[in-house]
């Protein structure tokens, strides 16, 4: 039986607000919470650091998911996660040695995820897929919430299903970008079990609750 599981993206909340903002999330049934750290090298923008995942930390029920978005991120993985991160998710074009950071991801009590950008093809995973604990498949060039949905990625999320498969793994399959209630069947179909979801959460016009109620009413 696959777990369906809604990530909210902290990125498009309003950050003076951030303990009401996962209050109202969490209250809405909300699994984790999508942390996008952008370093303006890796990605333009910059976003926050283990400083404020500290914070959020003393706010937050749920496990936090973070997305490095950073350059060299095997210097700054200790530090998140004493900041008390969850899941650590790193870029396989920032990782040269993807075992070895996977590994001392695991060391420091946090799962390991990997990601890859639109324009990197899924093959570029082979020697982390034995390995980690999720694959996050991004459907937008990573650096900003609010883009449009890449529908080819599609095809890319069924083959890192059939992969997966192959591995007989029961790593999570994450998506994110442009997932709202239109585009989130879609990649469920083609075989993602963890959504996440920034402008279609906390730019709903109702507030958060409302798009954490909304998408999870589609996720079946
Ligand atoms: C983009 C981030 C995504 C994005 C999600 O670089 O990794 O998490 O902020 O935001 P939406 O759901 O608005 O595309
Ligand atoms: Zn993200």
């Amino acid at each position: 039986m696959t777990d369906y599981l809604l990530a909210p993206s902290i990125i498009a909340s309003d950050f003076a607000h951030i303990a009401d903002e996962v209050a109202a999330i969490e209250s809405a049934g909300a699994d984790w919470i999508h942390v996008d750290v952008m370093d303006g090298h890796f990605v333009p923008t910059i976003t926050i650091g283990p400083l404020f995942v500290q914070s959020l930390k003393r706010v937050a029920k749920l496990p936090l998911d973070a997305h490095l978005m950073i350059s060299e991120p095997e210097k700054h993985i200790e530090a998140f996660a004493k900041a008390g991160i969850n899941n650590i998710t790193v870029h396989v074009e920032t990782c040269p040695d993807l075992p070895h950071i996977i590994e001392k991801i695991k060391s420091l009590g946090c799962t390991a995820g990997v990601t890859l950008n639109p324009a990197t093809p899924a093959s570029s995973l082979e020697p982390a897929l034995p390995l980690v604990d999720l694959v996050l498949v991004m459907s937008v060039v990573p650096g900003y919430s609010g883009q449009k949905f890449m529908p080819e990625m599609i095809a890319k999320v069924e083959e890192v299903h059939a992969r997966l498969d192959a591995l007989h793994s029961h790593a999570h399959i994450e998506v994110d970008g442009g997932i709202d209630e239109e585009t989130l069947p879609l990649m469920k179909k083609a075989g993602a079990n963890v959504f996440v979801a920034g402008n279609a959460v906390f730019k709903h016009p109702q507030g958060g609750a409302a798009g954490v109620r909304a998408l999870k009413a589609v996720m079946g």
